[in-house]
């Protein structure tokens, strides 16, 4: 029986055609600015997010860090969701490195930050306040897309409180498809977006971050100081540049196999799923905690890897999950012995 993995879609692997560019691409030593895959790369990412320039980073993690580094100087401040990956999710980088301060709001339920909480968190010009320097948004959100209309709100926001907005977009192709928007439809509002190649996308390493040239330029500089210059690391990036190219509009299956997975368990007694919640490539599943290491056990026994975040379970739909798997963990949750 085949291994069925919904823990994220960080599992997927690179398809043959990433695997073809990477043995074919032309490389040069990036810490010189010459490898000519990675140049084409960030060219690439940079013209979809209709920025002026853009950095390949190995992780998704150092792509936001980067970001905060280019946007808030030492005691300065982001604001950001209580259980946002740039918060909650990354080490406390951004305090250890560089003593720049989180400011983290609960988030509403679709996702968003509400702005009336957030301007009631922006600090008065007063020595003592920590200076508030950003607002970071993340996109999709647990699955959720950020209303367009929104972000439009959020970018009048930032004008009218002089800060910097910054989208941690690891999945933002997700909320591209399912809005049948464009990438700049929703980076237009932003001043720097970091997106994981590495996710949905099925690149097997990195991200890129995308900005002004005067960011990207502060965000090289602390690239090379957290180890991240890499040299011929053009034989990654080919795979970016084919997860660009080729991967962005599969991601409507994954939407499609979700829905299918929420629609087969929504009626199990003993499960709860948020169906509203569902609208790209995620499902979460609430059920009551003292079970969790007998459903884990039940799961494995069938070959299924499923994860959780906090309190809930998540599943994590991504290229490497075909539709008859769906049918696979639908009866599997038919059959927990609850
Ligand atoms: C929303 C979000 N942002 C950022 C990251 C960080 O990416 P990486 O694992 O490449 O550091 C992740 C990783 O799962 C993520 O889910």
């Amino acid at each position: 029986m085949s291994v069925i993995d919904l823990r994220s879609d960080t599992v997927t692997v690179p398809t043959p055609s990433m695997r073809e560019a990477m043995a074919n691409a032309g490389v040069g030593d990036d810490v010189y600015g010459e490898d000519p895959t990675i140049i084409e790369l960030q060219n690439l990412a940079a013209s979809m997010a209709g920025m002026e320039a853009a950095l390949y980073v190995p992780t998704g993690t150092q792509s936001n860090l980067l970001a905060l580094f280019a946007h808030c100087e030492r005691g300065e401040e982001y604001i950001v969701g209580q259980h946002a990956h740039t918060y909650r999710y990354e080490g406390g980088g951004a305090s250890i490195l560089g003593s720049v301060q989180a400011q983290p709001i609960e988030l509403e339920d679709d996702g968003t930050l509400s702005l009336a909480k957030v301007e009631s968190y922006i600090k008065p010009d007063d020595p003592h306040f920590v200076k508030t320097k950003l607002l970071c948004l993340e996109n999709t959100q647990a699955g959720k897309a950020l209303p367009l209309d929104y972000l439009a709100q959020a970018r009048e926001f930032v004008d009218k409180h002089k800060l910097g907005l910054h989208l941690d977009g690891a999945r933002v192709f997700n909320a591209v498809v399912k809005q049948q928007t464009t990438l700049k439809d929703i980076t237009q509002h932003f001043d720097s977006v970091s997106i994981c190649l590495s996710k949905g996308l099925a690149a097997p390493v990195g991200s890129v971050l995308c900005g002004s040239q005067e960011l990207i330029n502060k965000a090289h500089r602390w690239r090379k100081v957290l180890g991240g210059g890499m040299r011929q690391a053009g034989v990654i990036a080919a795979a970016g540049i084919v997860a660009l190219n080729e991967m962005v509009e599969r991601l409507a299956d994954d939407h499609d196999h979700a829905q299918m997975l929420a629609q087969g368990i929504k009626d199990i007694t003993g499960l709860s799923v948020d169906l509203d919640a569902v609208q790209t490539n995620m499902v979460f599943v609430d059920f009551e905690q003292s079970k969790r290491e007998n459903i884990l056990s039940q799961f494995a026994e069938q070959n299924i890897k499923i994860g959780f975040l906090g309190e809930q379970m998540r599943l994590v739909l991504h290229k490497d999950v075909a539709s008859e798997d769906i049918e696979r963990v639908i009866q599997c949750f038919k059959g927990l012995k609850l």
